[in-house]
């Protein structure tokens, strides 16, 4: 299970200090939501403040996009050092094209989709797709309940994607997530797991990430899995 803490829900007033704390606990992804107030009633931040932390940490920068016609954005927040940009298939009007943009630019492509959003249009996305993000609620806040019919939805997109040959795609599962959930959401078919206020509002952090790791150990080894652990932080290209 690879798990990818929410920085929305870390201190910060001390996010230098918080990042540094992350990799120390053996953290190697961060998710980073992106809000703007109308796909999602609520704000966060942008590339400016993905810029400022990216010399300060070499996570790997999986960036959550809850904003209308992401389209417009890619350059900015790859320029800003995203690792993966993950836009929702409700906010763009040709998530294929935006997709592939996504590749073309070098980065690894997301595509995530609401509680309520039918996901069948995954038999026609899935090649230009690197990870599929379920959420586990309706997205805007952090601190929800994971939502039970997310389960059934994990399993639906498992098939799939396994109909359309694409089984080895990661799926992250993002929103309500904790220790005591992780082993139902992995037996579901997640790989990776978001989690905000369960991880962060917990220290020591490295004791943390064990109790999220020990609850889906029982699970054997997945094709899927392997591909995402294996997604780096690319070092910056030398001139
Ligand atoms: C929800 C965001 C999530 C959220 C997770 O809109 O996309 O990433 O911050 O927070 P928790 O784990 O507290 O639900
Ligand atoms: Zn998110």
């Amino acid at each position: 299970m690879i798990l990818s803490p929410s920085l929305l829900s870390a201190d910060l007033s001390c996010l230098v200090a918080e990042l540094s704390a992350l990799e120390d606990a053996g953290v190697r992804w961060l998710h980073l939501d992106i809000m703007d107030g109308s796909f999602v009633p609520n704000i966060t931040f942008g590339p400016p403040l993905i810029r400022a932390i990216r010399p300060h940490s070499r996570l790997f920068f999986d960036v959550h996009l809850m904003i209308e016609y992401p389209a417009r954005y890619l350059h900015d927040f790859r320029d800003a050092g995203a690792d993966m940009l993950v836009l929702h298939a409700e906010a763009d009007r040709n998530p294929r094209r935006t997709l592939a943009a996504i590749r073309d630019m070098g980065l690894k492509s997301g595509l995530a989709f609401n509680p309520g959003t039918d996901i069948s249009s995954l038999r026609w996305l899935a090649p230009d797709l690197d990870m599929l993000l379920l959420m586990g609620v309706n997205p805007g806040f952090s601190g929800q309940s994971f939502l039970p019919e997310a389960y059934d939805k994990i399993r639906a997109a498992r098939a799939l994607l396994a109909a359309t040959g694409a089984q080895d795609t990661p799926v992250q599962v993002d929103g309500g997530v904790c220790p005591e959930n992780t082993a139902a959401i992995m037996e579901a078919g997640a790989d990776i797991l978001v989690s905000g206020s369960a991880f962060f509002g917990h220290k020591p952090y490295d004791a943390r990430l064990a109790a999220f790791m020990r609850a889906a150990e029982h699970l054997p080894p997945r094709p899927a899995l392997d591909k995402a652990c294996g997604w780096r932080r690319e070092p910056p290209a030398s001139c």
